[in-house]
């Protein structure tokens, strides 16, 4: 099976913890685009989705799944999105696709946290792929001299020739070279320098559930 169909494979799958009549989170990425193409059939079936991004939003409405703002929901019974890396107690990291703050933000808000993924994405040690951070952009040098006092080389994610800009106005820094062994406690720490928006590591609150697709099916880890 090519990377694609085991991608198809467990957004098809990740339909089993969709609540109907409920309101979906729904990440970012070509995982979460497939799942988000699965629930297009399944559209009158659900109240609508918290988008975490513009480009998901997108998405959704392209299949007419309502789009909700997150400041009208309280509770969504699900967030269902991609990652980069996993560990098998479910700290990720994401951001690859520069979503990571509304992810983290909308996943926050849900009851369970659905990791849609192709197996490649489990690894032992987080950390071979570049680690994002979100940062305000008058901060970028300061947060990229502390990022790189971590160990890390740091590099501004670049678009076009000019710096990535998020849908919230900010810059992504990469940091690659790290072995994360404790996800929870570089989370904290990268969060607690000044001009951090976000950190791409998803440990405090990781995913609940993965859905890994392996060449024999889908792998659920819980
Ligand atoms: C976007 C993300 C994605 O979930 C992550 O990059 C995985 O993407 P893909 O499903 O395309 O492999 O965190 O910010």
């Amino acid at each position: 099976m090519t990377q694609d169909e085991l991608k198809q494979a467990v957004a098809r799958a990740a339909l089993e913890y969709v609540v109907e009549g409920a309101i979906i989170g729904v990440g970012t990425g070509s995982t979460a685009n497939y799942f988000i193409d699965e629930l297009g059939a399944m559209r009158g079936r659900i109240a609508g989705a918290v988008a975490s991004s513009e480009a998901t939003a997108a998405r959704l409405r392209s299949h007419g799944i309502p789009v909700l703002d997150l400041n009208e929901v309280s509770t969504m019974p699900v967030y269902i999105d991609g990652a980069d890396e996993i560990v098998e107690s479910g700290a990720m990291i994401k951001g690859g696709g520069g979503a990571l703050t509304r992810e983290k933000i909308v996943a926050s808000v849900a009851d369970q946290f659905v990791c849609i993924a192709d197996g490649s994405k489990l690894v032992k040690t987080l950390g071979k792929f570049p680690l994002p951070v979100e940062v305000i952009p008058m901060a970028g040098a300061v947060v990229a001299r502390r990022l790189g006092a971590l160990g890390g080389q740091v590099k501004l994610r670049m678009k076009d020739g000019q710096p990535l800009v998020t849908d919230n106005g900010n810059h992504i820094l990469d940091v690659s070279g790290l072995s994360i062994t404790d996800p929870a406690a570089m989370e904290n720490d990268i969060n607690n320098i000044v001009g951090v928006v976000t950190v791409g590591l998803f440990a405090r609150r990781g995913a609940d559930v993965a859905l890994l697709g392996m060449e024999d099916g889908v792998k659920t880890l819980q």
